[in-house]
């Protein structure tokens, strides 16, 4: 009896260990992003100009305009500050920058829309609970998502193939992995108008992109080209990657990211399948460095001397928090942990003061456009500080995130 009153002592103490070293990584986080991201919030507002950080090189943050994929993450990060603070000071400023980005709601030039309002106009619903304008404007941005869905097809076209560097690719109706982020927008769209054309063009394009994008290890292509008139498939490419059949990391975080969202919203056993066989692929690669930070493609050709890609780390560290919230597998959190653990290490988060106020340093934009390689991103940084939401919920017992 007294060794097993020990024996359960013995095991708490571990226990609260584990919950101590889990709480201090956190508030450690959260006192170094206030100072980072404070100094990044100053020079993102200039007198009455709204300013998009982006990135940081040469000396200089980059901004970006309201158009740009990347814009919405840095109101998402400014929100996320609020939610693992409580300081209304970051939800003010999360609302400047949110509805600095009003016009968003009409684009439908490319799929992004649904990555640019997710997080920032529906992370400001969820946390402050504003309803109009911010439904309208969720709403609107569905609707103008909803105008790249090819009915033969039954996908949302990511990309536009009349200008620009996609001209040039002779593509009909490309979509590429990234696109399954977008249907965050089309659930919550759903949700808030009751009309469930939104879910259904997002269940179809999920449905779609289980059958053509994966190859059999579950590793994914990251462009699939479609007839948009009979929706044959006309081929499999890449455009980020280092080849047409290699694994470029952050569309495989995307693909993870993207299954165990929408079995959050569909709840379809197919998708957590999904999900946990592309956990399979990722975390078997020989190719996986041991401090779970992906090399920029899987199948880099120069591997170990490739750069590493930050933005995959923290989009697959938030995705497994995730989904440890559906199955309960400790694996999956326990590789989250490590995630982070490397991220908030010297290797890849800045020292303060340095990187001109981002997080993390380390992420790839795209390698072939030669565009923003090795250096912090955004987006990085948003889904390090959704993790770091994520984690804490875990670790107060409250696991399936609110939608
Ligand atoms: N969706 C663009 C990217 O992941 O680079």
């Amino acid at each position: 009896m007294k060794k097993t009153v020990l024996s359960v002592l013995a095991l708490l103490a571990l226990l609260c260990g584990s919950c101590d070293r889990d709480a201090k990584l956190v508030e450690e986080n959260i006192a170094n992003a206030e100072v980072q991201l404070s100094a990044l919030l100053a020079q993102s507002l200039e007198g009455e100009q709204v300013r998009i950080p982006s990135s940081y090189r040469d000396g200089q943050v980059r901004f970006v305009p309201t158009r740009d994929w990347v814009s919405g993450f840095f109101a998402g990060s400014l929100w996320y500050m609020y939610e693992l603070t409580g300081e209304e000071k970051w939800a003010e400023a999360a609302r400047t920058h949110t509805e600095h980005l009003h016009d968003i709601q009409y684009l439908t030039g490319h799929h992004d829309v649904g990555f640019m309002i997710n997080s920032s106009y529906c992370n400001g619903r969820r946390l402050k609970h504003l309803t109009e304008p911010y439904d309208t404007i969720i709403v609107n941005a569905a609707k103008s998502l909803c105008t790249r869905f090819r009915p033969e097809a039954g996908v949302l076209q990511s990309w536009n193939v009349d200008r620009g560097w996609q001209a040039k690719r002779g593509w009909a109706c490309p979509v590429i992995i990234d696109n399954m982020m977008n249907l965050e927008l089309l659930f919550k769209a759903s949700l808030i108008s009751g009309d469930d054309t939104f879910r259904n063009i997002a269940i179809s394009h999920a449905d779609k992109t289980i059958e053509h994008h994966y190859r059999p290890d579950y590793s994914t292509w990251h462009v699939v080209d479609y007839d948009p008139a009979t929706g044959a498939i006309r081929g499999k490419y890449t455009a980020q990657g280092a080849a047409d059949e290699s694994a470029w990391a952050r569309g495989q975080a995307w693909s993870l990211y993207g299954y165990t969202m929408a079995y959050r919203f569909v709840r379809d056993e197919r998708y957590l399948q999904q999900a946990e066989n592309v956990v399979k692929f990722l975390f078997a690669h020989p190719n996986m460095p041991a401090d779970l930070v992906p090399y920029w493609d899987f199948d880099a050709p120069n591997i170990p001397n490739e750069p590493r890609d930050v933005s995959s780390a923290a989009i697959i560290a938030s995705a497994l928090y995730e989904l440890y919230g559906f199955t309960l597998n400790g694996e999956y959190k326990e590789l989250a942990d490590k995630i982070l653990v490397s991220l908030s290490s010297p290797a890849y988060r800045a020292a303060q003061g340095e990187n001109g106020g981002f997080l993390l340093m380390h992420s790839v934009g795209s390698i072939p456009h030669n565009s923003s390689i090795d250096v912090p991103l955004n987006y990085a940084d948003y889904y390090f500080l959704e993790a770091l939401v994520r984690k804490q919920n875990v670790e107060n017992g409250q696991v399936v995130v609110d939608l």
